[in-house]
């Protein structure tokens, strides 16, 4: 999401009294810590990868990949432990102790799940955290790349871009996402219509699942490799590292920035943009963002080639040469996070994220263009409630050209764009909180004529529990399905069969996993 939305804040939370969660924890907390020492192999010993909340750097691990507010509350409740896996022994033990002592296992990666489905639970949990592994491996014989569970998107990026100027990945915008839940999600960004999702680029990966033994893809076998890459991870296993093929970017390519309000023709242009943007060259990605209406784009080539494209096919935009910036791909993902130009590369490597907000976000896919008069309904509410903010994502492109059941994620020839909504806010406060959710949820059943039904579709990147879930984690197959089927349609029932023949005791689950097959 373009970040220039969020506003610089800080917080400092001071916990003035014991949560209830706090007494159950001592006593699981013991258990766990003795079945960790037991399974610690000597030569990679794993108290120094264990933060218990009496160290005092416990908080300090916990936040730092914790992205959103909305989950960082006093109430909010927190692991008995945190594993900051430093080797795979660490990874093995800690899914073995999870499975002895019955308590719930979160992985995480970057920490940007919109539900915090990586840090925080409604039962007893212990964080299994991936930021230690981070090595990256470019090599550009074959150009390709290993990744491990911990890399960032914006590290990732930067390596590549050490070693070569025309080599690319395609990913999201945000560089301090973590490419593991972004992979296991799908992984949208700006080479979307060139080269498709992360996943289709993605050649092999490891996993390690509950008999602590890591696979590749030859030996977990097509049909896990192809759960894994948009059917959530987390279903699945603790996927170790990544193989990426990387694709060819020109060393010039050019970006543009143009706002409109209502009184410079936005409703018009919004309008042509649904029947645009979709088809334009695959090179050009023009994402639209509806506040003060303001489109970012980028384009893989020239400004001259940019601006004649655009002035034959949507004139309406008025772009000229001035609206334009050519730079270096790299540069690029600093624009799209807006990042000032004349910053360093380096800033890429900043692991810690400092525009904290309370965020809420929901999604939706197009497949008509929504006509005039419907449009003027949908900013008229958007004023009425004030802070929403609507990006639309322009799909086609390479999108047409990928079979439905390609990867998990079936949205793909057909559709015009995907909606994210999205709520932030600042402040704290219970009141404030509800009345943004209610906004959000509001928006959202306005929206419903205007988008996918029966399901309506959502992107498991952009995770929405209000679209179904098991508050428990104990999926019941009915619940699961349900909303398993907004994300998946049609490629839900193979990921059901896989996760019955790799985790026939739901091992690795969550409010909005994949369900085994009912007995
Ligand atoms: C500011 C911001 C910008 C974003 N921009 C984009 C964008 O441009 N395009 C896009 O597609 N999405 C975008 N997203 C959504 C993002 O891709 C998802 O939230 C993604 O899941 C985050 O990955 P993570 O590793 O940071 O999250 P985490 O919270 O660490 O993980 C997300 C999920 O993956 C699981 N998981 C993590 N690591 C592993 C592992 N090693 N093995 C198995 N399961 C694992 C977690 O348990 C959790 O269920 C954005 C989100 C934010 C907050
Ligand atoms: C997981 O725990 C269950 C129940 O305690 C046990 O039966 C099973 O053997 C364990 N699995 C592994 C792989 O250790
Ligand atoms: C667009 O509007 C935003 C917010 O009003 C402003 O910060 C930004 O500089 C504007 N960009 C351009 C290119 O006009
Ligand atoms: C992709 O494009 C090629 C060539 O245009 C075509 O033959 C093929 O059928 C397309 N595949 C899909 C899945 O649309
Ligand atoms: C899930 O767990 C909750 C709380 O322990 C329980 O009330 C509920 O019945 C369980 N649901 C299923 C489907 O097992």
């Amino acid at each position: 999401m373009a970040s220039n939305n969020l506003i610089l804040f800080s917080t400092l939370v001071v916990v003035l009294f014991q949560a209830p969660w706090a007494q159950v924890s001592a006593s699981n907390s013991h258990d766990f810590l003795q079945c960790l020492h037991k399974n610690s192999l000597p030569s990679n010993p794993i108290f120094q990868a264990i933060y218990t909340p009496q160290n005092t750097a416990y908080t300090n691990v916990l936040d730092i990949y914790a992205r959103n507010l909305r989950f960082m509350t006093p109430q909010t409740r927190k692991p008995l432990l945190i594993v900051a896996a430093m080797h795979e022994s660490h990874v093995r033990a800690t899914i073995m102790c999870c499975n002895e002592t019955n308590v719930l296992m979160r992985i995480r990666s970057g920490g940007h799940d919109y539900e915090a489905l990586s840090y925080t639970a409604n039962i007893p949990f212990v964080i299994l955290d991936t930021f230690n592994l981070r090595g990256i491996d470019v090599n550009l014989e074959d150009d390709t790349a290993w990744v491990e569970a911990g890399v960032l998107l914006g590290e990732l990026y930067y390596r590549i871009a050490e070693k070569s100027k025309t080599r690319a990945f395609p990913a999201g915008v945000c560089p301090t996402v973590g490419v593991s839940g972004h992979f296991s999600g799908g992984g949208f960004g700006t080479l979307t219509r060139k080269y498709g999702l992360s996943v289709d680029n993605i050649v092999d990966a490891k996993i390690m699942g509950l008999d602590g033994i890591v696979k590749d893809r030859k030996a977990m076998g097509e049909d896990l490799f192809w759960a894994i890459r948009g059917g959530g991870g987390a279903s699945f296993g603790v996927i170790l590292s990544w193989k990426l093929k990387l694709v060819a970017v020109p060393e010039t390519v050019t970006v543009l920035t143009v706002n409109r309000t209502m009184e410079q023709g936005a409703l018009d242009l919004v309008y042509k943009w649904q029947n645009v943007a979709t088809i334009l060259p695959d090179d050009l990605f023009l994402r639209m963002e509806l506040r003060a209406i303001e489109g970012f784009s980028l384009f893989l080539g020239k400004t001259d080639a940019l601006v004649e494209i655009m002035n034959k096919q949507f004139p309406e935009l008025g772009l000229g040469e001035n609206d334009c910036t050519e730079m270096k791909w790299i540069k690029s993902v600093l624009y799209w996070d807006s990042i000032p130009g004349g910053t360093e590369l380096q800033v890429l490597l900043e692991r810690e994220w400092h525009k904290k907000n309370y965020l809420k976000s929901k999604s939706d896919f197009v497949t008509k263009a929504v006509s005039k008069p419907e449009l003027e309904k949908i900013f008229q509410k958007m004023m009425q409630l004030g802070d929403i903010i609507m990006q639309w994502n322009p799909y086609g492109g390479r999108m047409n050209n990928i079979s439905e059941s390609a990867v998990p994620l079936p949205q793909r020839a057909g559709y015009l764009f995907k909606i994210q909504y999205i709520v932030y806010w600042t402040h704290d406060g219970k009141a404030n909180a509800e009345q943004n959710m209610q906004n959000s949820r509001e928006f959202y059943e306005f929206m419903a004529p205007y988008v996918t039904s029966s399901p309506r579709e959502a992107f498991l990147n952009y995770r929405d529990l209000d679209i179904g879930q098991n508050p428990m984690c104990n999926a019941s197959y009915a619940t699961a399905k349900a909303y398993n089927l907004k994300y998946f349609k049609g490629n839900f029932e193979r990921l059901v069969k896989i996760k019955t023949a790799v985790d026939p005791t739901n091992f690795f689950r969550n409010e909005q996993s994949i369900p085994t097959l009912p007995m």
